[in-house]
């Protein structure tokens, strides 16, 4: 049997990282398993107010995942299907928490499959240790100084204080 040439496998994994969490790196991890490149592509996002700046959160994210060699962090301010035609990747990559992740996820899929037939959604299962996790959740935790150790990175969690100390210091 003749084998297939290897086509080099680009995935993006989209997302808001509004901070990047233990939930996120999991998935992003087990991503660069699999593929040859993982672009982490950070959407300006216009419908939510993000608590980060587009820029940080992607140098969190640059260095939360600078130990995984074949990772790279970006950010985009398009239609995700557009941006992943302009980076040549074939792949979105999406992480599932639970059945009420389902419907959005299944929409959004379906609906970037129409718009570009080229592009996959690959799902893969929250680790169970982390199903439960959002970077809302971990907002909210935050704001009041409760405990994110299991749930962030160093960085974020430092971060995190930083930036509500700062909200909540009268100018
Ligand atoms: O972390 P989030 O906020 O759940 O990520 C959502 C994201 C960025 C994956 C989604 O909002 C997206 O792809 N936005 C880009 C605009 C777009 O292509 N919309 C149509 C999708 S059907």
């Amino acid at each position: 049997m003749k084998e297939s040439s290897h086509r080099s496998t680009i995935a993006v994994c989209p997302g808001s990282f509004d901070p990047v969490t233990y939930g996120h790196l999991d998935i992003i991890h087990r991503a660069a398993k699999i593929f040859d490149r993982v672009i982490v592509a950070v959407l300006l996002n216009t419908n939510k107010q993000p608590l980060f700046t587009i820029e940080e959160r992607k140098e969190l994210l640059l260095k939360v995942t600078a130990d995984i060699p074949n990772v790279e962090v970006d950010s985009f301010d398009d239609l995700l299907v557009n941006y992943i035609n302009k980076k040549k990747a074939h792949v979105i990559v999406k992480g599932l928490r639970a059945v009420s992740d389902f419907e959005y996820e299944l929409q959004m899929a379906s609906l970037n499959r129409k718009l570009s037939d080229e592009i996959e959604t690959f799902f893969m299962m929250s680790s169970t240790q982390y199903s439960y996790l959002s970077s809302s959740i971990v907002k909210q935790i935050a704001r009041f100084h409760g405990p994110i150790g299991d749930l962030v990175p160093e960085e974020v969690e430092r971060a995190l204080h930083r930036k509500y100390t700062v909200l909540a210091t009268p100018e």
